[in-house]
């Protein structure tokens, strides 16, 4: 089995983080994202990996190389220009040998059954299998609705209250798929198409496409919160991964003095938090400064970033890389740019 993991994107939603890495690489507790991708492959027994590319290609082939170190082999494609998510996978056609392959979104968090929903594929004929997760509220999302024999019925996108049947179960695209080869011949070559959009509803308008529902853990990292919580939850062992837990996560050469690290905290590499300090809920770069007093809950900081002493980053902060957080300044649910300097009057100033 050959798996393609979609590691193209831009990450708009993860920004200024993702302006210095792709989102595979944003770190998930100890490893970047899509090792831990990776490691459920190989839990599954998928040896062959293939990376399609797009967003800064370079991180990726330089962190992960051929694979060998990773348990796999791994091969890499990248977009000439973004060809989204079906383009993505046509883009991979050439190092696609297998008569049935897996693609994986490069930013799903699961522990996801894949030999059960291999079985299911292999037992229905289909042409391809989309992983199904549950949801509560499906106004958000594309809701897919299937038939008694699991082939799909029909995509609603963002369903409002009406469109909605009573006591029908809410499942949504899980970002996981199998396809048979044949399911490239849906994808028109060298053009920009969506696999939700596109590429689906046309195999499901032949009868071809199947859901496969799964409670298994899921997360989609792609916003500051849900990236968030993926690391609070790998941290606290719900869901199966490769990483040390229980929290809190502690890299090479961190310091810290007499300070509070909650155990839902994850501490990037050579990081140092002073004396009196407490950092809470939150996922801290590399090379950190965490001062005197200085609180941190609730927040993601990029590498290099700076906390002088007394200052408070509280709930839904995002501080992208090198910014600094000015003495006795408090920062709540906002985005601070790369290198961006915070003043204790308030004012942000822009990196030079
Ligand atoms: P946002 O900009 O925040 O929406 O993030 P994104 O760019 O990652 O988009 P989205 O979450 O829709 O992408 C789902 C998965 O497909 C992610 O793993 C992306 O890396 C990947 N992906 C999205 N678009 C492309 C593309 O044009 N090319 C490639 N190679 N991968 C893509």
């Amino acid at each position: 089995m050959q798996a393609v993991v979609l590691v193209g994107g831009q990450g708009t939603r993860l920004r200024p983080l993702t302006e210095s890495r792709p989102k595979p690489m944003m770190s998930l507790v100890d490893r970047p994202f899509v090792a831990h991708q990776i490691d459920h492959l190989v839990r599954a027994g998928v040896r062959d990996v293939i990376f399609s590319c797009g967003y800064r290609p370079d991180a990726l082939e330089s962190h992960f190389g051929d694979g060998g170190a990773f348990g796999v082999t791994l091969n890499y494609v990248v977009d000439p220009e973004p060809l989204g998510t079906a383009g993505a996978v046509k883009n991979a056609e050439p190092l696609i040998h297998a008569d049935r392959f897996l693609v994986l979104n490069g930013d799903i968090l699961t522990d996801l059954d894949l030999h059960a929903m291999l079985a299911q594929h292999q037992a229905t004929g289909a042409v391809g299998t989309i992983a199904l997760t549950p949801v509560e509220d499906p106004s958000a999302f594309g809701l897919v609705r299937l038939h008694g024999d699991r082939s799909v019925e029909e995509f609603v996108e963002k369903p409002s209250a009406d469109e909605l049947r009573p006591g029908e179960p809410y499942r949504i695209n899980a970002g996981t798929y199998l396809m048979e080869r044949g399911a490239l011949e849906f994808i028109p070559a060298g053009q920009k198409v969506s696999i939700e959009r596109e590429t689906f509803p046309a195999i499901a308008a032949t009868g071809g496409l199947y859901g496969y529902p799964s409670d298994s853990y899921w997360r989609d990292i792609g916003t500051p919160a849900s990236y968030l919580d993926a690391n609070v939850d790998v941290l606290a062992g719900a869901v199966t991964t490769e990483a040390p837990t229980p929290g809190p996560y502690l890299a090479a050469g961190v310091s810290v003095g007499s300070a509070t690290i909650g155990s839902d905290a994850c501490i990037g590499a050579d990081t140092q938090i002073a004396n009196g300090a407490s950092v809470q809920r939150s996922v801290v770069g590399a090379r950190v400064r965490i001062g005197g007093g200085a609180q941190v809950r609730g927040a993601l900081l990029g590498d290099d970033v700076v906390v002088e002493p007394g200052a408070a980053v509280l709930e839904g902060v995002v501080i992208g890389d090198g910014a600094v957080i000015g003495a006795g300044c408090e920062v709540r649910d906002a985005s601070i740019p790369t290198g961006a300097v915070v003043h204790p009057d308030g004012r942000v100033l822009a990196a030079s």
